[in-house]
């Protein structure tokens, strides 16, 4: 059977009835390993529940972080102004990146870390460290995220992972088999899940506020320049769009209505459908830059992805989602998040955030009101100190005292593995749609039929709650 509808598959795209696309990124090899893994993965046994799993508590979270460049040094400070953490240890290609993170360690009253530099797999050697509890990851994305995740968990360590967490539908399935197996946390570092927005709306659907939820929108439309070759190391951002085509980045927007809809925890994503549009743009500023700077030739040989890429998602109670994806064209940066219920509506982009109960925006007054009524937990207890540490208006504050207050209270996690493997699969299978003309694909369900018993997460701060705020060096 499985030989059947390999060749099936073989010759369907042989025969141009499935095409691979006009992009080289993605080869007949991995379609069919995405259809296999997605239609096909029946082999997968879920070895033990990690949605709601309780570790055992850690008094002092020990951690070592890997990746210390833009996001991994923002994520370390945002550490630091938390009692009950020790920075053990901190790794990174680049030694101007390890004395940076080091110079504001001293400055924040730490100690200095242990230091593992300059070799590409020395992070290795840190997940190996009997002294640390806690791995967190922020490399460029891709193949690394997993490939480090797993071996983190193989070695014991719990792990937050910067998103995506995978790349291949594969990473996604051996992610959550690792977990499983060894019952260490898999947790995604899914800031906008913390935005006041996203957190104010997800209690008032708790609430029944919106009634039942019917549809969402949700997007990464951020206007970036990936062409600056001081910002990333090895430029991986434009590599990334010359070798795939889809929704390269589909956490922020997807994450927090997966939360409003109890994705994994009640219902679960089944299948989706995506289409890119053409590249206006980049292939023609790489060609232009190439032009003046022999930097840039290497960048000039492939076609680029499509600008925007639009994917719709459907869930097995019948609701669906929007998705959205681009980072080149000039706009107004937007996640969209619109939430659009049997009751009533929200929107946050564009600013400012809106709710509606009919077919007019509620008032500045009744916003207020709405705002105070339906604050969540977290907001009403450390809200005004998030805005004040800040991290993309506070959320990056919010999620990494969350983080810690749950490994310290042998909390659940709010984001877990499922959660990782699903909102990351969508990379994949964005791409094996757009490739194959839109054809619709199915989603795997990484919770393995225990989305019907996974309970939603706990958003009231009924337990735990203690992890204090030590004095702020902004
Ligand atoms: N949640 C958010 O808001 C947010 C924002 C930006 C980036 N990100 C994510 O964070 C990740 C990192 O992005 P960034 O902008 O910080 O990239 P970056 O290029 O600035 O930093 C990556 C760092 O990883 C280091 N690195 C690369 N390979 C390594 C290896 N083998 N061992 C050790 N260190 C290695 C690099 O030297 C660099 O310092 C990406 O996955 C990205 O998607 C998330």
């Amino acid at each position: 059977m499985k030989t059947g509808r390999r060749n099936f598959i073989r010759q369907a795209i042989g025969a141009g009835l499935i095409t691979t696309g006009s992009l080289s990124g993605l080869k007949a090899e991995s379609l069919i390993e995405i259809y296999e893994n997605t239609v096909q993965n029946k082999t997968h046994r879920q070895h033990f529940n990690m949605c709601g799993y309780r570790a055992p508590k850690l008094n002092t979270v020990k951690i070592g972080c890997i990746g210390v460049g833009n996001r991994g040094y923002a994520n370390l400070k945002q550490l630091t102004y938390l009692d009950g953490v020790e920075i053990k240890a901190i790794c990174d290609l680049m030694q101007f990146r390890i004395d940076e993170a080091q110079t504001m360690l001293k400055e924040q009253g730490f100690p200095l870390a242990k230091v593992y530099v300059g070799s590409s797999d020395l992070w290795k050697k840190m997940c190996e460290d009997p002294d640390i509890d806690l791995i967190t990851i922020a490399v460029p994305r891709g193949p690394l995220h997993a490939e480090i995740s797993i071996y983190a968990m193989e070695c014991g360590k719990h792990v937050a992972v910067e998103v995506p967490a995978v790349s291949t539908i594969s990473e996604a399935w051996r992610l959550v088999e690792t977990s499983e197996k060894t019952k260490r946390h898999c947790a995604l570092l899914e800031n906008c899940c913390y935005d006041f927005f996203e957190l104010l709306t997800l209690n008032m659907v708790r609430q029944g506020f919106f009634g039942d939820l019917i549809h969402a929108d949700a997007a990464y439309i951020h206007h970036q320049n990936n062409y600056d070759k001081t910002r990333d190391g090895d430029m991986w951002r434009l590599k990334e769009s010359q070798h795939h085509n889809g929704n390269l980045y589909p956490t922020h927007g997807l994450g927090p209505v997966c939360q409003a809809m109890d994705i994994n925890r009640g219902d679960r994503l089944t299948k989706m459908v995506s289409m890119s549009s053409d590249d206006f743009m980049m292939g023609e500023t790489v060609a232009e830059l190439a032009r003046t700077n022999n930097f840039y030739e290497e960048f000039n040989t492939h076609s680029y992805r499509g600008n925007m890429n639009t994917s719709i998602l459907r869930t097995e109670k019948g609701k669906t989602i929007m998705l959205q994806y681009d980072i080149t064209s000039p706009r107004v940066y937007s996640r969209i998040h619109m939430l659009s219920g049997t009751k009533a509506a929200a929107l946050k982009y564009p600013l400012p955030s809106r709710i509606s109960v009919g077919h007019e925006w509620l008032n500045d007054e009744e916003m207020s009101d709405i705002s105070e009524k339906y604050m969540p937990e977290i907001c009403r207890r450390i809200g005004n100190m998030a805005k004040q540490v800040g991290g993309h208006g506070g959320m990056d504050f919010l999620m990494t005292w969350r983080l810690i207050d749950c490994l310290r209270n042998g909390l659940p996690m709010d984001m877990d593995v499922y959660d990782a493997a699903l909102w990351g699969s969508i990379i994949p299978l964005s791409e094996w749609s757009v490739a194959n003309g839109s054809f619709p694909i199915e989603i795997p369900d990484f919770t393995c039929g225990t989305y019907k018993v996974n309970t939603p997460i706990d958003i009231s701060l009924s337990e735990g709650a203690n992890t204090k705020i030590r004095t702020v060096h902004l």
